[in-house]
């Protein structure tokens, strides 16, 4: 008997990180976060009432109180009798500055996990290494930076100076910048998004070897439930960012030398993914707009087959509907177009 869920979702999961893909684009360069995040929070937690599962949302938009829709703990999906049972992580736009300035490599993403198989990460941020699969396994997130390249540059059978490192462009990243700079590596600086930087370690073609940095803990746990099925590799620790989060952290009994490998982020054998491109990526396309037609690329995948689908698809703006929670029904896209429109006084 085939397993329903096993079956159904993935294509399920698509239509959510489109939703929230295309109904985000609206915002494109109209400089503002909010009505980036607004709309992209809106339509993925309303599709999500489409999806046959019982959801329950362990990294989303906040606690209960401070989110109104996607917070921690809440339940989304259809919660039939024998629907099966997911912890899900959300990130609605990872890059909501991306987005709202037109920049590349913003993402809608998504990943799901057996019950009890999503990491909890209790720091608002990690340290994070990211590697393919040529890399898994060889570099060590406590090692230098010095050490990790030169065992990079062996195993990849290149000089070091073509190995590309990808680093968010921080001030707390001023050491380690200057130590890739002095060993020679090539350093790609980017302002937002470290979901798709590490995912693009393990993306053929993507021209990036190794994505290091500290950066938000759930885009962590996001990156590991892609890693999962790409073969690639997340390590991570935990990034106080005071003293006094780090003995408070000592006396709730956390491990701040314990690396966290893909696994204990998402584990368990059925962790699945989706991410829509909203803004022109390293790996996806963003939303476009052509002739009447609105066309994503997404990527979707489960690690339990290894399966990694991309998908095109052609959205017909005069038919095109998204469930929106704020209505709670479906409304065209075009209409929300319009109201977008009205919003900013005027046409575009
Ligand atoms: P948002 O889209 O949620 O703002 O996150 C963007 C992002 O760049 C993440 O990809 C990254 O993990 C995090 O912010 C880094 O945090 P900060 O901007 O505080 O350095």
């Amino acid at each position: 008997m085939p397993n329903k869920v096993d079956r159904e979702i993935t294509l399920d999961l698509v239509r959510v990180t489109e939703a929230a893909a295309l109904t985000s684009s609206l915002h494109l360069g109209m400089g503002n976060k909010n009505a980036v995040d607004q709309a992209a929070v809106d339509a993925m937690r309303g599709m999500l009432d489409y999806i046959e599962i019982k959801g329950t949302v362990i990294i989303g938009e906040g606690e209960k109180d401070e989110a109104p829709m996607l917070y921690i703990g809440e339940k989304v999906g259809t919660w039939n009798e024998d629907d099966e049972e997911y912890d899900i992580a959300v990130d609605p736009i990872d890059g909501t500055r991306l987005v709202a300035y037109g920049l590349p490599n913003a993402i809608s993403v998504m990943t799901l996990a057996e019950k009890g198989k999503l990491a909890y990460l209790p720091t608002f941020y990690s340290y994070k290494l990211a590697v393919g699969p040529e890399l898994r396994g060889l570099l060590d997130i406590r090692s230098s930076i010095r050490e990790n390249l030169r065992v990079a540059a062996a195993a990849l059978k290149v000089p070091v100076s073509e190995i590309t490192v990808v680093v968010l462009n921080r001030d707390r990243h001023k050491k380690i910048i200057e130590e890739i700079r002095e060993v020679g590596a090539r350093i790609k600086l980017i302002g937002d998004g470290d979901i798709a930087a590490a995912l693009a370690t393990a993306m053929p073609d993507s021209g990036v070897d190794i994505y290091i940095g500290i950066g938000g803990s759930p885009e962590a746990v996001l990156a590991a439930g892609a890693l999962r099925t790409l073969g690639g590799e997340l390590q991570v620790q935990l990034w106080p960012q005071t003293e006094e989060e780090k003995e408070k952290l000592l006396i709730e009994g956390w491990d701040l030398n314990k690396v966290y490998y893909t696994e204990d982020l998402a584990g368990g054998e059925n962790v699945l993914f989706s991410a829509t491109g909203v803004t022109d990526g390293d790996f996806l396309k963003g939303v476009h707009f052509y002739k009447g037609k609105a066309i994503t690329e997404s990527i979707v995948m489960r690690s339990k087959t290894r399966t990694i689908r991309r998908i095109t698809t052609y959205h017909d703006l005069k038919y095109k509907t998204i469930r929106l929670k704020s209505t709670d029904g479906d409304s065209k896209l075009l209409n929300i177009h319009k109201k977008r429109e009205d919003y900013m006084g005027g046409g575009i």
